[in-house]
């Protein structure tokens, strides 16, 4: 039997709880495991963007909720019923929580959104709670990590935790859509920043459409 090797996705407290939503939908659509971490502090986040109260004890359903909800506030037309079985759940103040070993056979993590707490916690190598310390540990294993910071503007601090990060081998990735490919609503410009996280992981996608070297190539969707 094949065993299992998910990606670990952390939810930290940055604005953006739509960009871990369409990034875990895509692993999901994708086939892949998925190992998930709310920090305390994005269950603020998650409630001021999507009116969910994020609990341990129900993370099934609320995680079920989350999924359901586009960006725009309409429902996505994702199918959570199945897709749920792939995915298994932490509480963030876990530490003896799997992906909190090197042994535990994740593939890599995604950090999205990244606030710029996580980034100094990570950078800094800090493993205040389970996000932090899984961080540390894919870093340490050599895996890939995706770092998604969400923070506008940024000051000095900040950006030297982001070189740190990115000399210790993360992919830093800033939540910043780009608008070359056609983007008509709000869910396509998440999914935009959503599909360059799963890019730097190497899982494939349709979340948006590519550039092909046409100026004036992206033409608005019609629905
Ligand atoms: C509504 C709301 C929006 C926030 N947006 C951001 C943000 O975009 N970027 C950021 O770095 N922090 C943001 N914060 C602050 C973080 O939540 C805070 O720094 C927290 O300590 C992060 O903890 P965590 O990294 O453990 O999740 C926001 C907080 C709230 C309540």
């Amino acid at each position: 039997m094949k065993s299992r090797q998910p990606w670990v996705v952390g939810v930290s407290g940055a604005s953006g709880t739509p960009y871990a939503a369409a990034v875990l939908r895509g692993l999901l659509a994708a086939g892949e495991s998925v190992d998930l971490v709310v920090s305390r502090a994005s269950r603020l986040t998650l409630l001021d963007e999507t009116g969910i109260s994020f609990r341990d004890a129900h993370w099934r359903e609320d995680l079920a909720a989350w999924l359901a909800r586009g960006a725009d506030g309409k429902p996505d037309t994702f199918d959570v019923s199945d897709a749920l079985d792939d995915v298994r759940y932490w509480a963030a103040g876990d530490l003896a929580a799997g992906p909190s070993s090197g042994s535990y056979p994740a593939k890599g993590m995604l950090v999205v959104p990244a606030s710029t707490a996580a980034v100094a916690g990570v950078a800094l190598g800090l493993s205040k709670d389970l996000l932090q310390r899984t961080a540390s540990v894919t870093l340490k294993e050599r895996r890939p990590l995706v770092v998604a910071v969400r923070e506008t503007p940024l000051n000095g601090q900040t950006l030297k935790h982001m070189v740190a990060l990115d000399e210790a081998g993360a992919v830093v990735l800033p939540a910043s859509p780009a608008f070359y490919a056609g983007a008509t609503h709000i869910q396509d410009l998440v999914d935009f920043v959503a599909g360059r996280v799963l890019d730097a992981a190497g899982v494939p996608h349709r979340l948006y459409r590519r550039w092909e070297g046409e100026l004036g190539g992206a033409t608005p969707r019609s629905d």
